[in-house]
């Protein structure tokens, strides 16, 4: 019996399970031609972007994925310009815009925004981010990137470094990563550790390492994932500043890795790794973006149970 997405929710990749999670990477694959060609699957279903937060890759690979499938997109990407700035709460903007369109795709900076939406709305909800909590469907794109690059997904080291504590693309992509047989390396200075409270939920089905430093491991790894600091969430600006600068990923990082190592990140980056490292072998990171279309257009295909 294969998955069913019909009319689902995607909140927290922790809602999936390692089947579900493979089948959205196998109908990914699908996509491909569909991408290159076009297609009318999606033709008269409207996605309902609410972006809150800023964003460029997520905002855009979804809707684009959206018009490639046949569907039409409508929403704001600039919360000022909505009635949020005459200060409607959510559960009204939800219980409103439902009734324009087929799927909404949420990106808010509070935890447990998406969850909320997702109470309200009687369609399905997409968390496009919430706050420093959960990014799922980057998630997901993540693990599809490793498995196209890669060919697997079990019995590989992964490395991430960079903002633990307030990256919530790592904390999905950890939460992802316990379903399958994984030794993950976290690499963070003391203030950008991973919050104890997403290692309580992997801790007993992954293996976990905290090594001091990048060179300690780096030979070992498959997979390098670097992520920016994530300074708009920092309240305390001299706190930001202590720790800006901490890591960052050069060609000369690089020379004890493995030739196959991949190098990941979700993008936008600062300068945690710098631009010689775009010429390797080992970076990825913009392949990644053209994954996450294939990705995205996997769940809408999946959530409109256009598959079969
Ligand atoms: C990330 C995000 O918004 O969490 N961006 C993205 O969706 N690719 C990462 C980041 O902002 O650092």
């Amino acid at each position: 019996l294969r998955p069913s997405f019909r009319d689902r929710d995607i909140i927290s990749i922790n809602d999936l399970s390692r089947e579900e999670i493979t089948y959205i990477l196998e109908i990914a694959d699908t996509m491909e031609p569909l991408l290159r060609r076009g297609s009318e699957i999606l033709r008269g279903k409207v996605l309902i972007s609410l972006f809150y937060e800023a964003s460029t890759r997520t905002r855009l690979s979804f809707e684009s994925a959206m018009h490639r499938l046949g569907g039409s997109v409508i929403g704001f990407a600039e919360s000022r310009t909505s009635s949020v700035e005459k200060g409607e709460n959510l559960a009204d903007t939800i219980r409103v815009v439902e009734n324009y369109g087929d799927v909404i795709i949420l990106r808010h900076p509070m935890e447990g925004a998406a969850r909320l939406a997702a109470e309200f709305a009687n369609i399905p909800v997409v968390n496009a981010g919430s706050g420093a909590e959960e990014h799922p469907t980057q998630a997901l794109l993540d693990l599809y990137t490793i498995r196209r690059e890669l060919g697997r997904i079990d019995g590989i080291k992964v490395g991430i470094i960079g903002d633990l504590r307030y990256g919530r693309t790592v904390n999905s992509l950890a939460y992802g990563l316990a379903n399958f047989d994984v030794c993950l390396h976290l690499i963070a200075p003391e203030p950008l550790k991973m919050r104890r409270e997403v290692l309580e939920r992997i801790k007993d089905r992954i293996t976990i390492k905290e090594p001091e430093k990048i060179q300690d491991i780096l030979p070992d790894l498959d997979v390098l994932y670097v992520t920016r600091l994530q300074k708009e969430r920092y309240v305390d600006p001299s706190e930001y500043e202590r720790v800006k600068g901490t890591y960052k990923i050069t060609e000369e990082t690089l020379r004890s890795a493995k030739n196959s190592l991949i190098i990941m990140h979700p993008l936008p980056r600062r300068d945690e790794v710098t631009f010689d490292v775009d010429l390797s072998r080992h970076a990825k990171y913009f392949k990644q973006t053209q994954y996450g279309v294939l990705t995205r257009m996997a769940i809408l295909s999946l959530i409109f149970d256009t598959i079969n």
